[in-house]
């Protein structure tokens, strides 16, 4: 069944990827796309789904910026509902013969907009409703064809519609949550001008990705690597209903694991779907990290020698293709926007080298966030074990070793973060938890032990919060959990002279610290 679909055009807004997020929520399928799809590119997607309208999201140019993202015109005209947020609503203004200027005044943060006319996309909201605002250009004026539905004491055009064909412009953010009614405004959008059905489920995503791996790869052998991560083993499980036992599952131990995990990965798909087959492949990692300090070069050298590997296994095997547990937020940080800006390359994205001895690489949850991917993972039937899995990133400890990556302190932050990690399991805090790990500072310190002095190592400790990993809080640890864990990692992991809470957010941290 071809299911109802929003697309949301990126005009590279840092709220972007909320607007989709909120969407999906509502039932309805939504996929950011480029600012600059064509029409046909649009009508490419139903072969598979029902575009039911689409959102111009906001973006971080003025409208008269020389690079200014655009949008093709001939979409307007396909008479498709369009609900133009921020950037898109100045966007829209223009096209149309409006007046938009730079604001007098800027609005940021939380303001109050006046519905004039709680119609269409403002149906149901209160007269005075509390909104969140970003913008510097402002709206002045509209045309003849086009009414105006709210304002606030900056912005006189607040939100305004046409008045023949299903178009809206709101100069707010309703994807925000500081936005009070803006969950009306997408179910209005959604149900009420689009006249969507919300018939998209993520169990129903299943059958769909399974087809499209089948088609993709068809009778043709794939390997895949698998982690034992949230994602890896999901996708593991759908390219193993496609693809049969033409799907080799592969871990790579390139020696940045956590303790046991290796083993503790077999044991789980002990018995399943999946023959999981592992390559020791420590030495040649560790080889080529020798000397190497810069986080960004870890992960590219990393990145590649996965590749390598998985080219010789896949050779070994005549597979032809690569299947990969890639998720959405990884490919919005890596930077797969034309107009977000790289903030890490994760090194299952872009550390991929340029050539490949693959003829496709095949990324199915592309576009899932992750905990879509649990619920997915879920229904697939995979253990409560995996499904609860704290992310892990691809090059593992080599992150989570600041500077360069040795045996020695490799076994340091192995040994380091099994104590927090069993600290916060008795404490019972791990469900509160988005990821919660122990870093290998640079930094050496002075203690005492006994008697003496000793110099030793900083461990710094990390446990966040998180809904998607785009934003986390450090976790508010009782003290009295910090205290055991910073006493038994002292007491019980060679050269360690000091122990270190992280309490930054993300932003302005990452959450990884390299
Ligand atoms: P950051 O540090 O960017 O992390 O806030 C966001 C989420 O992504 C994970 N992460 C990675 N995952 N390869 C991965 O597969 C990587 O290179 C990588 N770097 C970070 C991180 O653990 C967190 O959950």
């Amino acid at each position: 069944m071809r299911v109802d679909a929003v697309l949301v055009l990126d005009f590279g807004g840092q709220y972007c990827h909320l607007i989709a997020r909120r969407i999906r929520e509502k039932g309805v399928y939504s996929e950011i796309v480029p600012h600059d799809i064509s029409s046909h590119e649009i009508s490419a997607f139903e072969d598979s789904l029902k575009v039911k309208g689409i959102v111009l999201s906001g973006g971080p140019e003025s409208i008269y910026a020389q690079n200014a993202p655009k949008i093709n015109h001939a979409i307007l005209n396909k008479e498709l509902p369009v609900l133009g947020l921020c950037y898109g609503h100045q966007l829209l203004a223009k096209i149309y013969g409006g007046s938009v200027e730079p604001a007098d005044k800027k609005e940021f943060g939380m303001v109050y907009a006046l519905v004039d006319r709680p119609i269409g996309v403002l149906k149901g909201l209160k007269a005075k409703t509390r909104v969140w605002m970003s913008h510097s250009d402002t709206v002045y004026g509209v045309s003849e064809e086009f009414e105006v539905l709210a304002h606030t004491s900056n912005s006189p055009i607040a939100a305004f519609r046409h008045r023949k064909k299903p178009m809206y412009g709101i100069q707010w953010h309703p994807e925000v949550t500081h936005t009070e009614e803006g969950d009306q405004v997408f179910h209005n959008f959604l149900f009420r001008v689009c006249g969507c059905q919300a018939n998209w489920k993520i169990e129903s995503f299943a059958q769909r990705l399974i087809d499209e791996l089948k088609e993709k790869i068809g009778e043709r052998k794939a390997v895949i690597a698998l982690s034992g991560g949230i994602d890896s083993s999901t996708v593991a499980v759908l390219g193993a209903r496609a693809l049969g036992g033409n799907l080799s599952a592969i871990l790579v131990d390139h020696g940045f694991m956590r303790e046991n995990e290796v083993q503790n990965v077999r044991r789980m798909f002990q018995g399943s779907e999946i023959d999981l087959i592992t390559i020791d492949a420590k030495r040649r990692f560790l080889n080529r990290l020798k000397g190497v300090v810069d986080p960004e070069a870890k992960r590219r050298i990393i990145g590649e020698e996965f590749i390598k590997v998985f080219e010789e296994e896949a050779q070994k095997r005549e597979a032809e293709f690569l299947i990969q547990g890639t998720i959405y937020p990884d490919r919005i940080e890596s930077g797969f926007g034309k107009l977000s800006s790289k903030i890490k390359s994760h090194h299952n994205v872009a550390g991929l080298p340029k050539k490949m001895k693959f003829r496709g690489v095949v990324e199915p949850l592309a576009n899932l966030y992750k905990d879509e991917v649990r619920q997915l993972a879920k229904n697939l039937g995979l253990l409560e074990e995996i499904v609860n899995r704290q992310p892990f990133p691809g090059p593992g400890l080599a992150v989570r070793v600041i500077g360069q990556v040795t045996e020695e302190k490799l076994e340091i932050v192995r040994k380091a973060d099994r104590i927090l990690n069993e600290e916060i399991l008795n404490a019972g805090l791990e469900k509160d938890l988005w990821q919660s790990f122990a870093v290998l500072t640079e930094t050496m310190s002075t203690g005492v032990k006994g008697d003496s002095r000793a110099y030793g190592y900083v461990i710094a400790l990390r446990a966040v919060e998180s809904r998607e990993a785009m934003t986390a809080a450090f976790a508010k640890l009782p003290y009295e959990v910090l205290e055991r864990t910073s006493s038994r990692i002292t007491n019980e992991v060679p050269m360690m002279s000091r122990v270190v809470y992280d309490i930054t957010n993300k932003p302005p941290a990452t959450i990884e610290w390299e």
